[in-house]
């Protein structure tokens, strides 16, 4: 089992760690905590704020556990063209997963896209999205 100490003694002579170690916080334990923000402030001299900042900047982080399966949508130019808008209320009309929005997974022109853990789904329509909510 990984510790926050671990991930921050691996970072520890990188230049510029903060990033990398909230990734790998965010991976390993599913969201980046109040106390994790403490500590990983602490081992890099910078404020609480400062990195608390951060982690609100970026969709990726989350301050707290989502215990629903998680379905990123593609919501950038090509797959709005493609018909993304229209799936929208499909995929929102599914409360047990947490649909959020992101922006281009390279999948541009096998869009309507969406990403469910590091697996990309492409080529979505309403039939397609449905059963992926289904499966999850
Ligand atoms: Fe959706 Fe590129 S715009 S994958």
């Amino acid at each position: 089992m990984i510790s926050l100490a671990d991930i921050l003694a691996e970072h520890a002579e990188r230049e510029g760690p903060l990033l990398p170690i909230l990734h790998d916080v965010q991976k390993v334990f599913g969201h980046v905590s109040e106390e994790a923000m403490r500590e990983i402030a602490h081992a890099l001299n910078l404020t609480r704020a400062e990195v608390y900042g951060v982690v609100s900047f970026y969709h990726d982080f989350r301050t707290e556990a989502e215990t629903r399966p998680v379905l990123k949508l593609c919501r950038a130019e090509a797959c709005k063209a493609r018909g993304v808008e229209a799936l929208v209320p499909v995929a929102e009309g599914q409360t047990r997963v947490k649909v959020e929005p992101i922006y281009c997974l390279g999948l541009c022109s096998v869009g309507p896209a969406a990403l469910v853990g590091e697996t990309v789904h492409a080529r979505l329509d309403s039939t397609r999205l449905t059963a992926l909510l289904a499966s999850l």
